[in-house]
């Protein structure tokens, strides 16, 4: 059995100590691709020079909604430098891009122009997109209505809302699940698992953060993804294995890393 983790932030701060004697582990934990996710200029650079002194991991690179700087010229500029350094062959895919109408209300047509700005050079690249998305479901959805996503992309961490998921799929994303459809106050996670063919499932862990039950609270690595493909498969009643291989394929093919 494999795992693919698709979004993990092993450029974060938390794993400085750690990092490489972390990833060493993880293919005797049987996770044997994952992505390591950028959300701003450093964090993507961070992330392209982790994917390259690792051959199993691939890199996103983007300005997320909560990382727009305040001057308008400022985030051009960062946009602009996003662009280059997605032309580097680790990175499979711009992101994690999007909006957040959660942490941010004030900037919310800063963000819309990001957002729409780093769809354009998607699909100026080819590449498929990772979207972050909190409190603001019909804005999303409307923006990838009006600006057509050529290589599609997945939702990470999806929020658990009906409506989204019915709406992406019908756009053709695909759905990626956190640790949040482990916790027990996450009461709708069997329906929404339920509502998402078998193809269009990722899973992710979001490291560091959102460690899933039963290791809720602690810091999150991809080692836990486990536990994610492990609700997924009680929920729907088949085996752990295949909801392993399943995804594995679907982030394959998403991220163009077939064969
Ligand atoms: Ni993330």
């Amino acid at each position: 059995m494999e795992f693919f983790d698709s979004h993990s932030h092993l450029n974060d701060e938390k794993f400085d100590e750690d990092r490489y004697n972390l990833i060493e582990q993880f293919k005797k934990e049987n996770i044997t691709r994952f992505l390591t996710c950028g959300y701003n200029l450093e964090g993507s650079k961070k992330a392209i020079e982790i994917a390259e002194e690792c051959d199993f991991t691939y890199a996103t690179a983007g300005i997320s909604p909560n990382d727009i700087p305040q001057n308008e010229d400022e985030l051009w500029k960062e946009i602009d430098e996003i662009e280059d350094l997605a032309k580097n062959k680790k990175v499979v895919a711009i992101g994690e891009i999007g909006l957040d109408f959660y942490w941010n209300k004030e900037n919310r047509e800063l963000q819309l122009k990001a957002f729409k700005k780093q769809i354009e050079i998607a699909n100026k690249l080819n590449l498929p997109i990772v979207i972050h998305t909190r409190e603001a479901v019909m804005d999303t959805l409307q923006v990838l209505k009006e600006n057509n996503v050529i290589n599609k992309g997945v939702f990470h961490c999806c929020p658990l809302n009906r409506e989204l998921v019915k709406e992406a799929l019908k756009l053709g994303f695909y759905i990626s699940f956190s640790g949040v459809v482990t916790f027990k106050n996450a009461k709708n996670a069997e329906e929404i698992i339920n509502m998402v063919p078998l193809d269009r499932i990722l899973i992710e862990t979001d490291s560091p953060y959102l460690a899933p039950e039963p290791v809720r609270g602690t810091r999150n690595t991809p080692i836990n993804v486990k536990f994610i493909a492990g609700k997924i498969a009680q929920t729907r009643k088949i085996s752990i294995e295949e909801v392993a291989k399943q995804t594995y394929e679907n982030a394959c093919r998403l991220f163009g890393l077939l064969g």
